[in-house]
Formats: C-alpha cells, structure tokens, sequence
C-alpha cells in the first residue's frame, strides 16, 4: 500500500505542469505526487531524505514505465540549492514540498515515528542526523522537556508529561515508543481532549519536529527554491499542523513585500490556504489538517 497523495487533484491543477518541463518534488515519498506530474508529462527531480522512501519510489515509478524522466536524488530539502545545481535543476517550472511523514513511515517502518507502533524511540529520518528522540526524553532537563513539548505543540500537560518522563526515567532508561506513550496516558486525566486524541499525539509531534529540524530545514529551504523558480513557475507548500504553515504565510507575505521595481518576487496564487474537500478528509483522514499554499515568481517585463 503507497501513501496517498494529499491535495493530489489540487497540486496538478496549481502546478500546471508542461510536457518537457522541469519539475522538483522536494519530499518524494512514496512518489504518489510524482507519479502524477510525470503522467503529465513533466521531467521530476525527488529529493528524499529518507533511504526507503527512495527505494519505494525508485521501485514505483519504474514499474510504471516513468524511468526515463525520474531523477531521484538522496538529500535533505534543506539544500534544494545545491541538489538542483548538482542535477541540473537549476531552472525550474515549479517545486512541491508535502510536509511532514509518509503513511509507511507513520505505521510500517521502525523509525519510532508513531506512538502507535513498538519500536525503538529513535525518530531520525536519516541516520546522519545525531540525535534520536530516546536522547532528548532521557537526557533534557524537567524544564527543558516542557519548553519542547510545549512550544513545538501546544500540549496544555507539558508539564505533567515532562515531570512524568523524569520520575520515570529515573528507574528505567525510556528506549521504546510504548514505554514513553504509556508514561503519557499514565500522566493525562482520563478525559484529555475529550477521547478525540491519545494523550501522546502532541508530544511525539514536539519530538518528530526537533529530532528532524523540520522547522530550520523549512525555514532556510523557502528562499533557496523560490530562487530555482523560472518566470511564472509555481511553488507549492502543502504542511500539516500550524508552525509549519506560520513559516511558509511569513515567507509569503516577506515576498509581498519585497520590491524589485514596483513588483513583489514571489506573489500568493491562493489568498487563503487550500484545504481538503470533507470527500477526500472522509476518505484519507491523514489529510484532514493539510493546508496548501500556492506562490508563483513574478513575470517581468
Ligand atoms: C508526506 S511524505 C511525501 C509523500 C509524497 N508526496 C507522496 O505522494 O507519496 C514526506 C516525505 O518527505 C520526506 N522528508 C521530510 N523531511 C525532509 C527533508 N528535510 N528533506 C528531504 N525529504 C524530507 C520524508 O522522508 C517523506 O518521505
């Protein structure tokens, strides 16, 4: 089973992909996003951090006959720059980011994403990256722990949750997702969000955020690939919870107010955010937080 594209129908539209055109999908995946462009026609970079994602989709779209016009490529999006250069994608007609994990990642691989699956609590996407999400439970402080979860989610029993984890650490070292998802539920009041989500949800989201720097790869990735972007080509930012979607609505609106002549760089297609119809939320409920923004590089004249 591939992850199912988000926005599927919606990024083809935005993108308005030529046949011969240079494409960058910044987050591959599984490819289900590529595969589409493709199927128009267009030429794709796939930038991955993630071994098994390239290998899936490595696989995918060589089964499905789009071989020739794939240039997968290992890398952090962080330097979309340099991976463009390196492959010559320098000039592009336009890039997409889908934020975030891909549904193999969340409930089939051992990377220790989800609370919802036993393994090691490791979280990195790339084993290069130095620390794992066991390092920062074990070794932060109790005040360190609630400035994590509570600024990277919002989570109103930070303090609770981190004060839990430090007693709990104290008699065993916390090594796996289920031992740090059952200190939580023992930690929540038996009616935290009224049932609707487990007590973990929002700390393994602090977690996942710092483990993979996803806040500081997107911040410093905005402007690196809106300078790959041709005259009139699209980029499109798709991210699922609100720290995320604050950084690309700052760059937007830095965009605006950056002057070369009497025109902005990069103006926003989309004044509001796209989101999921309620159909595609009822059928993929993976998509149900996605908010999608659409940016196009000016044309001169
Ligand atoms: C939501 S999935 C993309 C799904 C894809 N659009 C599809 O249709 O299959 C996000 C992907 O981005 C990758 N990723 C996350 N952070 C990254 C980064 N900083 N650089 C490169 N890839 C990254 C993840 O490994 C994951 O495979």
């Amino acid at each position: 089973m591939y992850h199912e594209p988000v926005l599927k129908e919606e990024v083809i539209a935005h993108l308005q992909v030529k046949e011969g055109q240079k494409y960058i999908d910044a987050t591959l995946g599984d490819g289900g996003h590529t595969l589409a462009i493709l199927e128009k026609g267009g030429i794709v970079l796939g930038i991955d951090i993630n071994d098994q994602s390239l290998e899936r989709a490595i696989h995918r779209i060589n089964s499905a006959g789009y071989g020739k016009s794939f240039f997968p490529c290992k890398g952090n999006f962080e330097h979309i720059d340099a991976l463009a250069e390196d492959t010559g994608f320098n000039q592009v007609s336009g890039i997409l980011m889908d934020l975030g994990y891909s549904s193999f990642q969340l409930d089939e691989s051992d990377i220790g994403l989800s609370f919802l699956r036993d393994s090691p609590l490791d979280m990195r996407l790339n084993k290069d990256l130095g620390v794992t999400a066991a390092d920062l439970v074990n070794s932060l402080s109790e005040k360190e722990l609630t400035q994590l979860i509570s600024n990277y989610s919002d989570e109103k029993f930070a303090k609770s949750f981190a004060h839990a984890i430090v007693l709990s650490r104290n008699l065993k070292k916390i090594q796996t997702t289920r031992q740090l998802a059952d200190i939580l539920k023992s930690a929540s009041s038996p009616g935290y969000e009224h049932g609707r989500i487990h007590p973990a949800t929002r700390t393994f989201q602090a977690l996942r955020i710092v483990v993979n720097d996803e806040l500081g790869n997107l911040e410093r990735s905005l402007p690196r690939a809106a300078r790959l972007l041709l005259p009139g080509g699209r980029m499109i930012v798709i991210s699922f919870h609100s720290l995320e979607d604050r950084i690309v609505k700052m760059f937007a609106k830095e965009q605006e107010r950056i002057r070369n002549g009497a025109q902005p760089w990069l103006k926003s297609v989309t004044t509001k955010p796209v989101e999921p119809t309620s159909t595609e939320v009822q059928s993929n409920a993976r998509s149900r937080s996605a908010k999608m923004r659409v940016l196009e590089r000016k044309v001169y004249l």
